[in-house]
């Protein structure tokens, strides 16, 4: 949305994210997890999280279903408000970027318009897109919240891959098998993005 307040000044703050990296010892990144419910992006990011906290690295999880009980707690799931869920989102893990911290968001965020938003946002060179690929199938077979079977029976709507669309990753940095691979392997996938990528070492 276009901004309602005026005669408002950017104010540069003294610390930039170059003192972070200099205080810290390691660059941040934007790690965007997208995927189905019950794709395991939040069973990920947390892995993921746990791994390089172990390492020594700053590192913060956004996760959906948190998010949507605070930050988020007026919107529903909507298109739009699943807009504005992603862009809140985008503008958080923003910050925390600045703040010097790998921050890791899993949001189904269905819609490419707006991950394409939150990358334009934060910046191509900050933004990893990982793409867990697990399919409607699986998904629906583990259903491990019971979501999906109320959403067949019409107890929830606009479920996504229900009664309301995923759009694929066209290129995303990674697309992971969480269908099929061993939780270690997808983790062992993104660190070791990471490495190549001179984020982590
Ligand atoms: S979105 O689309 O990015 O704004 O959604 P997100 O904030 O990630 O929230 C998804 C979690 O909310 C639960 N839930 C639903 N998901 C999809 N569609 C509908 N209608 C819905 N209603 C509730 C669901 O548990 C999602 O959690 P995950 O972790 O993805 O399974």
């Amino acid at each position: 949305p276009l901004s309602k307040a005026t005669n408002i000044v950017w104010h540069q703050s003294s610390i930039d994210r170059e003192a972070r990296f200099q205080q810290r010892g390691h660059r941040s990144a934007i790690l965007w997890f997208t995927g189905l419910s019950g794709s395991g992006k939040s069973t990920l990011a947390n892995a993921v999280n746990v791994a390089l906290h172990k390492d020594g690295y700053s590192t913060y999880v956004l996760d959906g279903d948190n998010i949507r009980h605070g930050l988020c707690k007026d919107l529903g799931f909507s298109d739009l408000d699943r807009e504005e869920n992603i862009r809140r989102i985008g503008e958080v893990s923003k910050l925390f970027l600045d703040a010097g911290i790998i921050v890791l968001t899993a949001f189904v965020s269905p819609f490419r318009v707006d991950r394409d938003n939150a990358r334009s946002l934060v910046g191509e060179n900050d933004f990893i897109e990982i793409y867990c690929s697990a399919d409607l199938g699986v998904c629906e077979t583990r259903d491990t919240k019971g979501l999906y079977a109320k959403a067949r029976n019409g107890d929830i709507k606009d479920f996504t891959g229900i009664s309301s669309p995923y759009e694929e990753p066209e290129s995303p940095e990674l697309k992971i098998d969480t269908g099929n691979l061993e939780i270690d392997q997808c983790v062992d996938i993104v660190t070791n993005l990471l490495v190549e990528r001179k984020i982590i070492s």
